[in-house]
């Protein structure tokens, strides 16, 4: 099930010298929602091992609200995957437009920075669709 996983807003400092986001701001905050949206699902920390299939869509402008979605879709044995989706909302219909798209892929760690099993440390109240995926 997809969810929001963070909000906020562009400001003049995230911008380049075309006036639109950098790059880099965007995918900082894809990893920090990928990391809440693997956190709301395992009691376990977890890192980020690899970003694929990262599409810059169209510009992020000073102001605009950002609204990254999120979406489990696949649990390996020690890794999990994240579907991760900017949205911008427009200024004048406050419709959602696809701004930029990633595949993340986590995996849980114990306290040494460890992989392990995603199974061993998912939550009870996971959703259904989240555990149909073990
Ligand atoms: C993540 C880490 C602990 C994995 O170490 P490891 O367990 O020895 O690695 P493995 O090769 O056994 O892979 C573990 C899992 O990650 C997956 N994986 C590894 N490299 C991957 C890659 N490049 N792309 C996608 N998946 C990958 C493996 O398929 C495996 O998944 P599975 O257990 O579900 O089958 C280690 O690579 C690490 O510490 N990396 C640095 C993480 C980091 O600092 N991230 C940035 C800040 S959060």
């Amino acid at each position: 099930m997809k969810k929001i996983s963070l909000r906020g807003r562009a400001y003049p400092g995230d911008l380049n010298h075309s006036g639109t986001v950098f790059g880099g701001w965007i995918m900082a905050k894809m990893d920090k929602a990928a990391s809440i949206a693997v956190e709301d699902i395992v009691d376990s920390g977890a890192v980020t091992v690899s970003v694929t299939d990262l599409h810059f869509l169209k510009p992020i402008r000073n102001g605009d609200i950002v609204t990254i979605y999120t979406e489990i879709i696949k649990i390996g044995n020690t890794s999990i995957q994240i579907n991760v989706n900017v949205m911008v909302r427009c200024k004048k219909s406050h419709e959602e437009y696809n701004v930029t798209e990633a595949i993340f892929t986590f995996v849980t760690v114990d306290e040494d920075g460890k992989s392990i099993n995603v199974a061993d440390v998912i939550r009870d109240d996971v959703d259904d669709d989240v555990r149909d995926l073990l």
